[in-house]
């Protein structure tokens, strides 16, 4: 009893000393989850990039969807591919160096312009230009790549409304004031009168996967790095032919623009490229492009 007596007062501070640790460690726990949950709040946030997330999505995982694969074809039914000698001209060092200036001062000199004349242009040099991108390597050699060229006055039109009302909203509403910003230094907005004065619109859609005439689907690996190397070379194309665009890659239209269009549902909206002449009054800003130093690395 007398032992009891005296350890009585010892476990009451031993138990005090056990409540209070456990209290401590719990609003410990509870601060710590506030922090993490404000941080990914915050990260969701900052990391909401609607340009990327959006519009820009690869379908390549499409294939893995359960229960589909009957729909897709093996690669081992695909036919055997010869293979051919093949040998490029070969230019003396001097002739490489100054093909590599002609080239670089050739393209040096593209620009992204906004102000684009009505004048028409011959409708088969907007063909070879399209042949040309067509030479852009693919992944596996798909070609996962559709050129839309719009000359039609009344589907132009449809293509300015459909794509200024979604910019509209972008600019106002989706994108936030970073990206208004960035975009107020090039003055452009969600206006766009090239859509309906362009003697062409050149939408280029990437097909997330091909379809076999016995109705199977083929993976189409990369595709939106290949169209985008595609999309590339069609630009340096139209450089060289004394063309001008602007490259768009309209925002939340996707889908519209693919029905307007009547393309088929594997095939999402890349990029939009209003083609012509530019404008005799035409402006670029001032911009610079970095230095060689700055872009490259040797090792
Ligand atoms: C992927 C991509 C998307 C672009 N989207 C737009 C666009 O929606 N509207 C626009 O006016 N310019 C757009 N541009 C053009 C850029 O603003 C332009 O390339 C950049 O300012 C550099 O100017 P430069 O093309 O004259 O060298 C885009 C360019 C790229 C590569």
């Amino acid at each position: 009893m007398a032992l009891l007596s005296v350890l009585t007062p010892v476990l009451a501070v031993v138990l005090c000393l056990v409540i209070g640790f456990m209290l401590v460690k719990s609003r410990e726990t509870e601060t710590a989850s506030t922090a993490s949950r404000e941080k990914s709040t915050a990260a969701s946030k900052t990391d909401y990039r609607p340009w990327v997330d959006q519009d820009l999505q690869d379908d390549t995982e499409t294939r893995e969807r359960e229960g589909e694969d009957a729909d897709w074809v093996d690669h081992n039914e695909e036919e055997d591919l010869p293979h051919v000698p093949y040998s490029p001209p070969r230019y003396p060092e001097e002739t490489m160096l100054e093909r590599s200036k002609d080239l670089y001062n050739l393209l040096n000199q593209r620009r992204s312009v906004r102000f684009i004349s009505p004048e028409p242009v011959p409708r088969e040099v907007i063909d070879n230009v399209i042949r040309t991108a067509g030479t852009a390597p693919s992944g596996a050699h798909t070609e996962p790549w559709t050129f839309v060229v719009v000359s039609d006055p009344e589907t132009k039109h449809q293509i300015r409304q459909i794509v200024e009302e979604e910019e509209e909203v972008n600019y106002r509403q989706r994108m936030g004031d970073k990206w208004v910003n960035d975009l107020a230094r090039l003055r452009t907005n969600w206006i766009k009168e090239y859509l309906d004065v362009a003697p062409y619109l050149v939408l280029i859609f990437k097909q997330t996967y091909g379809m076999l005439p016995n109705g199977k689907k083929k993976t189409h690996y990369y595709n939106e790095i290949s169209v985008s190397i595609s999309c590339g070379i069609l630009l340096a194309a139209l450089q060289n032919v004394g063309l001008v665009t602007v490259t768009s890659t309209p925002l939340n239209c996707g889908p519209q623009l693919r029905l307007l269009l009547k393309r088929p549902a594997n095939e999402k909206l890349l990029m939009l490229l209003p083609v012509g002449y530019p404008a005799s009054d035409a402006t670029v800003p001032d911009l610079k492009r970095k230095p060689l130093e700055e872009i490259i690395v040797h090792i």
